[in-house]
């Protein structure tokens, strides 16, 4: 009964007009925003610009090891488990199965961004299956009087929201969920409605990025959930062919937090400068990133594991300062061109560069339209070539 009630709130959405507009034929779309390397693309900002004229927005993957940033009218919203878009107040925000959270800290990040931007209000529900690892070791603490020492920023233990719903008394004494309870639906039913009910421009966005994907990432040095488009689908109990646009994504230069495998890194004065141009440092763990020249044979992995339909290319304005800028665009072994990403990872520092002078730079080989440029912080300078 309760879970009844659950869904038939759902099916308001704060900005639809339910009932009112006939269903598109063969249900909505969804566009799906990924980084295409090693995080920290500036995913924040092109979701910010896609999110304008969206209805809902979904995060499918990931927790609060992520982390956005968007500068709005130079106000800057640092996001980890909230989703950029609710920047934009028309838009709902579903966090889907996928994600790992965090409550307390959750609320925390509501409290922080909604003080920053005037009138910004936060519609979030959450999917009832969601997973909150910090709550089950808070229990743990309670009852137990000691840490497990999970790290409370996601595993893979779950306290399931359905908790919320079928057993809402007992949970309640224990925990401080009152706040969370009307925002709780069943997520398959909230989203099959939203597709298959009135136009609605729904938009995915990706945290973490391909090549910390669990599976096709640079492992073991990758994140714990699929941060490829096969975590859409999971994450959010997507049907696959539901997802028309997928946008890669890519830094104009690459870096890396932490270690493991970064072919085209510069551990010299050029990764220096990148560095400190870029303000290369973890949003979440505040640590200073491996940073490196642009990697097209990574990038086009991505892109075989992703099917891209766009690129998104931000940070050129980082390279401004360079005479000579390189692009790796092959990997050797014995002196032959491997076509490629070898298994042994080893041989990834083996990297055969093109050197380019200044910007003359031709990018449309890589044979996937590039719409967005970004040349600064914040929304306006970004080139769109719509
Ligand atoms: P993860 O989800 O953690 O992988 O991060 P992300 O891809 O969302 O990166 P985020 O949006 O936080 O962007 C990283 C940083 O780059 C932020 O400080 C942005 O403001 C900044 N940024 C984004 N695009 C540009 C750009 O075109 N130029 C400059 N200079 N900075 C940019």
């Amino acid at each position: 009964m309760v879970l009844a009630k659950a869904y038939a709130s759902a099916s308001s959405l704060p900005n639809g007009d339910c009932g009112r507009s006939r269903a598109r034929p063969g249900g909505n779309r969804v566009t799906v925003v990924l980084g295409a390397q090693w995080g920290n693309e500036g995913k924040g900002k092109v979701v910010d610009l896609l999110v304008q004229d969206a209805h809902i927005m979904c995060r499918c993957q990931g927790g609060n090891n992520a982390g956005h940033t968007v500068v709005v009218d130079s106000v800057k919203y640092d996001f980890h488990l909230l989703l950029s878009g609710i920047i934009n107040p028309n838009v709902t925000a579903f966090i889907g199965n996928g994600m790992v959270i965090h409550l307390p800290g959750l609320f925390e990040e509501a409290e922080k961004n909604v003080q920053k931007g005037k009138g910004l209000d936060v519609h979030t529900v959450f999917y009832f299956h969601q997973a909150a690892d910090g709550i089950q070791e808070q229990l743990r603490q309670e009852q137990a009087g000691k840490y497990l020492g999970t790290t409370k920023k996601g595993n893979w233990t779950s306290l399931f929201f359905q908790n919320l719903v079928s057993d809402f008394d007992g949970f309640s004494e224990r925990v401080i969920y009152e706040r969370t309870k009307p925002m709780v639906r069943d997520g398959v039913y909230f989203l099959s409605e939203a597709l298959h009910g009135p136009p609605k421009k729904l938009l995915v966005e990706g945290a973490n990025a391909a090549l910390l994907d669990i599976d096709f990432g640079t492992y073991p040095f990758v994140t714990s959930s699929n941060c490829t488009v096969g975590g859409v689908c999971t994450g959010l109990d997507m049907p696959p062919q539901k997802v028309v646009e997928v946008y890669g994504v890519v830094k104009a230069y690459t870096a890396r937090v932490g270690i493991g495998a970064f072919p085209t890194e510069q551990d010299n004065e050029i990764g220096k400068l990148l560095h400190s141009r870029g303000r290369e440092f973890g949003v979440t763990t505040g640590r200073k990133r491996r940073c490196g020249w642009l990697d097209l044979i990574l990038l086009k992995y991505a892109h075989m594991i992703n099917g891209f339909t766009a690129l998104a290319l931000t940070k050129l304005d980082i390279l401004d300062m360079f005479m000579e800028i390189k692009v790796g665009v092959a990997y050797k072994l014995d002196g032959e061109i491997i076509p490629h990403i070898p298994a042994n990872q080893e041989v990834l520092n083996k990297v055969q560069y093109k050197t380019l002078p200044g910007w003359n730079t031709d990018i449309s080989n890589l044979q996937i339209p590039v719409k967005l440029i970004g040349v600064g912080k914040s929304r306006e300078p970004m080139i769109q070539l719509f």
